[in-house]
């Protein structure tokens, strides 16, 4: 495994891959959400890139980056162990010299969920995401249904801005009780992770009265409010019920539709979603 932390040696080694190149971008702080990603795509790809880089730009000025958790030797053992071919670790200067003056905007699509929550979030993300893809040039790129918004941002810039990979979806893991794997649960205390599973129940409750014919949003939308506020450390930012393509909100509930939500458990903010 040969661990890269310049652009120049990226792009020196690049020609010596074997085609397809897979490539999956994290923040590192790795865990077996991020290892379903790179056991996916080291079984689909005879090459092999990940990326570590906990990216400042997506982070909004009042977030979690300096608190962000760092274990870079931890990580790199767990991606020679998966059987990485390269893994980029760069400088946050290397990625952002002084000068960088380009961004990627991502339109409306950026604007609604996170995006409203989280103002130049997903500028950030398409940004470096953009970046990291002209550095490694992939052929498939993995995501995780995870950030679900995430990921369709990333498939609407490909597919609008002509790049000429593959972007495959990969479905969330979760810990045995249902809470999504994230690198943020480090920061829950111990009631607060007992608490959190409500996301998960939440979201199993809509797919539920979906399921039983319940078709009106704002409906669904109560009963998954009223069961997350039975847990007193839960607050929620938003839940929402949108169009799985535009994020529009929908007021009728018609596939594929994303039930999506952001809650907070003291400082931690969590999100979990579920398309039906
Ligand atoms: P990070 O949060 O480290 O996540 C890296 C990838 O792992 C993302 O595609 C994310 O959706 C996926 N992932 C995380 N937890 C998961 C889970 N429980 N199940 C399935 N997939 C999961 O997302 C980012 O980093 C950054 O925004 C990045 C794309 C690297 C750009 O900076």
């Amino acid at each position: 495994m040969k661990i890269v932390a310049t652009i120049a040696e990226l792009r020196s080694l690049r020609p010596k891959l074997a085609g397809p190149v897979g490539f999956v971008p994290t923040m590192g702080y790795l865990h077996e959400g991020h290892l379903v990603l790179v056991r996916q795509a080291r079984a689909e790809n005879p090459s092999l890139v990940v990326s570590i880089f906990v990216n400042p730009t997506q982070f909004g000025p009042h977030e979690d980056f300096k608190q962000y958790p760092r274990d870079p030797e931890r990580d790199l053992a767990l991606l020679e162990k998966e059987g990485a071919d390269v893994v980029f670790i760069p400088s946050a200067e290397e990625i952002y010299p002084p000068d960088f003056n380009s961004w990627v905007e991502v339109g409306k699509l950026a604007e609604r969920l996170e995006g409203a929550a989280r103002p130049g979030h997903f500028r950030g993300v398409a940004t470096v995401v953009a970046r990291l893809f002209n550095i490694v040039q992939p052929d498939k790129a993995y995501f995780g249904q995870k950030d679900a918004q995430q990921l369709i941002v990333i498939k609407k810039m490909a597919a609008d801005l002509g790049m000429d990979l593959e972007v495959i979806a990969v479905p969330t893991v979760r810990e045995p009780d249902g809470l999504a794997m994230s690198s943020r649960n480090t920061y829950l205390n111990d009631e607060e992770r007992k608490q959190a599973v409500v996301l998960y129940q939440a979201l199993n409750l809509a797919q539920k009265l979906y399921a039983g014919g319940e078709k009106d949003a704002k409906a669904i939308l109560r009963q998954m409010t009223a069961l997350i506020q039975q847990q007193p450390l839960a607050d929620i930012e938003y839940i929402s019920i949108a169009d799985a393509e535009t994020l529009e909100e929908l007021d009728t509930v018609r596939p594929p539709a994303l039930v999506s939500m952001a809650v907070r458990f003291g400082k931690t903010r969590l999100i979990d979603n579920v398309v039906v």
